[in-house]
């Protein structure tokens, strides 16, 4: 038996190359290994964007789009709408009843979204549950694998805890996730701050050539080198962070040696960067044009991902009533 995958993403503008890096990456190795369900969380979006929630339907054919585009094929996981498998939320108003609210007010997302996020209202009963959607979404296929970005961490650690409790209640239903990262899971944005929409410092999958060039000449590197001749610190570069994601080893070293000799000036050094992430984006544009030109097909493929979804979902919440004792 294959081991369960499952991983979402809120719908909320187009993926970036944060995206990629810290998670995307393994969703498409995975496809290839394990039974992979992929959700767009719709629900969670709603989350914070209730008062623009007319945006996150255009932002859900952005998803998908994304991920169509950097691989992820219907032949090989389930791509679905979490609002369309309503299972999910009968998981989550079960699950409402075992935990306590203090678990959640624990959870280091909550407090931080709340301050950071200071143009809207995130005192909601939905928000402080965000964790506990994320549980059922998680459990419901009885996922044991989650690939996820290093924010994700500690809700997936609260889904563990809720599984314990869950099973200790009612008898052994579900096993316990566990999170999954890559190997670099962060990227900085060009400016050298945390990569993000609202920053304008990300680099999205769908940008053009030109669109990439034209962020990366310009971007933060060490400020120690202020001139070509001032030797640097790769790693004090998030540049650098780039190569190791983007450039093979024989560049990768000669980076290292460059840039700490004063070798190869910072232009050298992104034109080489500029190239790979091109190759990179290439089939990723190639797959972007081919599926956007067919709507009816992605809007099916989503249709189809939630029926298989939902077939899964409904056995296990059979077993759950049962469990419970309400069915
Ligand atoms: N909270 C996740 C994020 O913001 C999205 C998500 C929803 C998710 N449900 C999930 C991730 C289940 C992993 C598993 O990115
Ligand atoms: Fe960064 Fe490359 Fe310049 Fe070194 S040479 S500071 S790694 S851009």
């Amino acid at each position: 038996m294959k081991k369960v995958v499952l991983s979402g993403m809120r719908p909320s503008g187009p993926l970036h190359l944060g995206h990629w890096v810290g998670a995307l990456s393994n969703w498409v190795r995975f496809q290839d290994e394990y039974e992979c369900f992929f959700e767009i969380a719709t629900w969670h979006a709603l989350t914070s964007e209730y008062q623009n929630a007319k945006e996150i339907k255009q932002w859900i054919s952005d998803i998908i789009l994304d991920w169509l585009s950097v691989g992820l094929a219907p032949e090989k996981c389930v791509m679905f709408n979490q609002s369309e498998v309503k299972e999910h939320s009968e998981l989550h108003l079960l699950l409402s009843m075992i935990i306590p609210v203090p678990w959640l007010e624990r959870v280091p997302t909550y407090k931080d979204q709340q301050q950071q996020i200071s143009n809207r209202d995130l005192n909601t009963y939905g928000f402080l549950g965000y964790p506990v959607l994320q549980t059922s979404d998680i459990i419901i296929y009885k996922a044991e694998l989650v690939p996820v970005g290093e924010d994700q961490v500690s809700h997936v650690e609260l889904a563990r805890e809720i599984v314990r409790r869950f099973n200790n209640f009612y008898g052994y239903v579900f096993p316990e996730p566990e999170a999954y990262l890559t190997p670099i899971p962060r990227l900085l944005g060009t400016d050298g701050r945390k990569m993000s929409k609202s920053y304008g410092n990300a680099i999205y999958l769908k940008d053009s050539s030109e669109e990439i060039e034209g962020k990366i000449l310009p971007m933060v590197t060490d400020p120690k080198r202020k001139r070509k001749t001032d030797p640097g610190e790769p790693e004090d570069c998030p540049v650098f962070d780039y190569h190791k994601a983007f450039s093979n080893r024989e560049e990768i070293d000669w980076v290292m040696n460059g840039c700490r000799s004063a070798g190869i000036g910072c232009i050298d050094c992104k034109k080489v960067l500029i190239k790979n992430l091109n190759e990179f984006l290439n089939p990723v544009r190639e797959r972007r044009l081919k599926f956007s030109i067919k709507p009816d097909l992605v809007y099916q493929i989503l249709l189809e991902g939630a029926s298989r979804a939902r077939e899964r979902a409904k056995i296990t919440m059979e077993e759950v009533r049962e469990r419970i004792g309400i069915r």
